[in-house]
């Protein structure tokens, strides 16, 4: 096992009716900023409830997060919040909303030119306002972690940064309040949380016995009730292990002490930047190829998730290796999410932008090797056509 540090100090209420708490959990004397994004958490009742529970503090709001969250519009509630001195805040979302509020909630206390927070990945942020969140759709872990990805859209560059100061103080995860999710969005909640599990497992062994097995008890549950979902989506006890599922697959647990890959994600986020694909939709046209490609180096790990995860125990290795790669495209496309780039109508003359996009953002030595250069992301998209 290698050597890590491991630090969460994210708080997670769970379960019915848990929004009411936000009243013991806010300081008293808070002055509040609530926010959100489209309209969803205002239709469905979750804003409002969040606002009775905070009682009679001073709340604010901010509203129009949109998903893949832009620095143009995060920038706006930086302002109102530097105007309206709010001192608390309060991600009711997903993970784009969440994600802006890491944003908002460190570049509100930055001195200099906030972009610079995602060109150093934020190692140049030094503090951030206390937030907490309420999530409404499972999927990216944002509520259990220190990272976030935010979009110059005038760019098109979607880029992630990570600071010890932007973990959420708590989250509370009502599963009740994702009932309202559309198929799709609960179908991408199960395929992004599966490639974040992936990414930490699916590398070299270094005999990290319960990371392995915490990891794949992570990905069978998701097989098991990825599609339950798909065709009983308001079941409570479904939604709650959904729920849990996704925070674990990304709350540092499962990524102590272990090589983690993440090339899938980077790839992806190209993508999305370019293309405006919805996430989890990048990452499942990424993840089959990218396995494929890689398939030498990463042998041992695939015969394990082949064995353990899938229960494909027939065949010489390479058979092996083939069955495991065509479950998981089958899994991803019994979901609805295609898993070629020809299905978003996208072909050979636009891998030479994805890669040019990569080099730009210095995406050359990806990987858990960090040998995965440019030409070997030809290959990955080439692979996914
Ligand atoms: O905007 P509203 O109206 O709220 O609608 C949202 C949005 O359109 C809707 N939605 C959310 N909760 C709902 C709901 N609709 C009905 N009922 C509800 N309860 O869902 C749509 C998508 O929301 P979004 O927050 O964008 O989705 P997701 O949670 O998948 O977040 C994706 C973002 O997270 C980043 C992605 O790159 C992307 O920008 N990621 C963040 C990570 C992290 N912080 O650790 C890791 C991930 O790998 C990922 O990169
Ligand atoms: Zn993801």
């Amino acid at each position: 096992m290698n050597d890590f540090n491991f630090y969460n100090p994210t708080r997670i209420v769970f379960g019915k009716n848990t929004i009411a708490q936000l009243d013991a959990l806010v300081p008293a004397k808070a002055r509040v900023l609530v926010l959100y994004g489209g309209e969803s958490a205002r239709k469905n009742g979750t804003l409002d409830e969040v606002r009775t529970a905070l009682g009679d503090r001073d709340v604010q709001e901010f509203g129009g997060i949109e998903p893949n969250p832009a620095f143009e519009t995060l920038m706006q509630a930086v302002e109102q919040i530097q105007r309206e001195k709010n001192d608390f805040l309060i991600a009711v979302g997903g993970g784009s909303v969440i994600d802006g509020t890491k944003f908002i909630a460190a570049a509100a206390c930055f001195e200099g030119d906030p972009w610079s927070i995602m060109e150093t990945h934020g190692s140049n942020v030094t503090q951030a306002l206390p937030f907490a969140s309420v999530l409404t759709l499972p999927a990216t872990g944002s509520e259990m972690n220190n990272g976030a990805v935010i979009t110059r859209s005038a760019t098109h560059t979607k880029l992630p940064f990570m600071s010890p100061h932007v973990f959420p103080q708590f989250s509370i995860l009502d599963p009740t309040k994702t009932f309202t999710l559309p198929e799709k969005q609960v179908a991408n909640g199960v395929v992004d949380a599966f490639v974040h599990v992936v990414e930490q497992y699916l590398t070299y062994p270094v005999d990290a016995r319960v990371q392995d097995r915490f990891s794949e008890g992570l990905l069978q549950t998701l097989i098991e009730i990825g599609p339950k979902l798909m065709t009983d989506k308001q079941n409570y006890d479904l939604c709650a292990n959904l729920m849990w599922t996704a925070t674990l697959a990304l709350n540092g647990l499962i990524g102590a002490g272990v090589p983690q890959d993440w090339s899938t994600h980077m790839i992806g986020h190209e993508l999305t930047a370019r293309y405006g694909i919805d996430h989890a939709r990048t990452l499942a046209i990424v993840l089959p190829a990218n396995l494929q490609v890689r398939r030498a180096a990463k042998r041992e790990k695939l015969l394990q998730y082949a064995a353990r995860v899938w229960g494909i125990t027939n065949g010489n290795e390479e058979e092996r290796i083939d069955a495991a790669i065509t479950k998981t495209r089958t899994f991803f496309e019994s979901l609805g999410l295609p898993t070629t780039l020809s299905a978003y109508n996208l072909g050979e003359q636009d891998i030479n932008a994805i890669v040019g996009q990569l080099e730009a953002h210095g995406m050359t030595a990806l990987g858990e090797k960090s040998d995965l250069t440019p030409e070997i992301s030809r290959r990955i998209l080439e692979a996914s056509l």
